[in-house]
């Protein structure tokens, strides 16, 4: 079927139809395939949406991504420090939003996040008596992840509880509720959001040590009889360095612990850095050699993050009976975090779209890689 839609503000008619999308771009009209559709059969795919793509004040972003993604995880509204600012305040502004476009656009939603060390409001690490801070965490489960159940398909319940080496990271929460926290976030979340899906989030766990941690604090979870139905990894990878062989191996070993398994942030650096990982509170020094591409990307560096991206892609189709979701962290590469982190202001190049929404040669050989139905 063909449908004529007229975008405000544009004075732009698109095409649409059921196998081929055409998207109004800032450099040109062309038809592009859709990645929820070319994936249909195999795993949902997902974005982080911002503010001004919730609000819709981005016209391009607005076509493209209920074009493109079936799925999407709020990239900051969800998170303690915006959506519980004060002990007795709670701001569901945005969240609402983002909510109410998602069911809009028929966009399911995987909220971030109920337990986190990072990006917290401050009287959180104020509150000096351990009684208050259960108060906190108890409330703070209960009234935000009851709020949206039923609203929203999953709760990433726990981010980054785990260190590289699979121990447990000495958070504030580590700190004042002992190991058992985790387990303690999940039997609440379970009784607040009886239909919610539940899953444990974090990144590099894809790696040995840090995986055996992980799949530890799950059997833990499933020990004490509290529902956990899925794992994150992030998938925040540097380009030529995807690490293919323990991503395998942790889809097997986490999907044999019957819970669904999905990449979660995924986006590949392709600028320098001096370590791996994604601990926002992490940062690097500037200086000149840091910032490489700014006037545009070469072409051996676009046809190698392809190459990369290519080869993920088709790891993850081959276990697309394991993997659920695949979710990049962001909507194009202008509005990726990862120019402002861990270094302020670089031009980075990590997703499918670049910064005018047109796909990048990586968006193609993502789409050739999908499963022939
Ligand atoms: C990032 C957001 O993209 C940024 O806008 C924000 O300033 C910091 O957090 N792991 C996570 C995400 O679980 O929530 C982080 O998101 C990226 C790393």
């Amino acid at each position: 079927m063909i449908k004529n839609v007229l975008l405000a503000g544009m004075s732009t008619l698109l095409l649409l139809d059921a196998s081929c999308i055409s998207a109004q771009t800032s450099a040109t009209d062309q038809k592009i395939p859709s990645l929820k559709k070319v994936f249909k059969k195999d795993f949902a795919i997902g974005t982080a949406l911002n503010n001004m793509q919730i609000e819709e004040k981005d016209p391009q972003a607005a076509v493209l991504i209920p074009q493109q993604f079936n799925t999407a995880t709020p990239e900051n509204v969800m998170k303690a420090e915006i959506i519980h600012p004060q002990w007795d305040t709670y701001n569901f502004d945005m969240a609402d939003k983002m909510v109410a476009y998602c069911k809009k656009n028929s966009i399911t939603v995987n909220a971030h996040t109920l337990i986190w060390h990072s990006q917290l409001p401050p009287f959180v690490r104020r509150i000096q008596d351990v009684d208050s801070f259960k108060t906190f965490f108890y409330n703070h489960i209960k009234t935000v992840a009851g709020r949206y159940d039923g609203k929203v398909l999953s709760w990433d319940v726990v981010n980054e509880a785990l260190n590289e080496d699979g121990t447990m990271r000495k958070s504030v929460f580590l700190q004042k509720l002992g190991d058992d926290f985790v387990v303690e976030a999940f039997r609440t979340a379970q009784a607040a959001a009886p239909h919610t899906q539940l899953y444990y989030n974090d990144y590099n766990n894809e790696q040995p040590a840090k995986r055996a941690g992980c799949i530890a604090l799950i059997k833990k979870i499933q020990a004490a009889g509290v529902r956990i139905d899925g794992v994150g990894i992030q998938g925040h990878w540097h380009l030529g360095k995807i690490p293919l062989k323990d991503i395998e191996e942790s889809i097997e070993q986490y999907s044999a612990l019957g819970i669904k398994v999905m990449i979660t942030e995924l986006d590949i650096e392709v600028l320098p850095r001096n370590f791996q990982g994604a601990d926002v509170n992490q940062r690097m020094q500037n200086d000149a050699t840091m910032n490489p591409y700014a006037n545009g990307l070469p072409d051996s560096v676009q046809q190698k993050l392809a190459d990369d991206y290519g080869a993920l892609f088709t790891l993850l189709v081959k276990h697309k009976d394991q993997i659920s979701r695949v979710t990049f962290w962001g909507v194009n590469d202008g509005q990726s975090w990862l120019n402002g982190w861990p270094v302020r202001g670089r031009t980075n190049y990590p997703l499918l779209f670049d910064r005018n929404f047109l796909p990048k040669p990586a968006f193609y050989k993502v789409v050739a890689t999908a499963a022939k139905h």
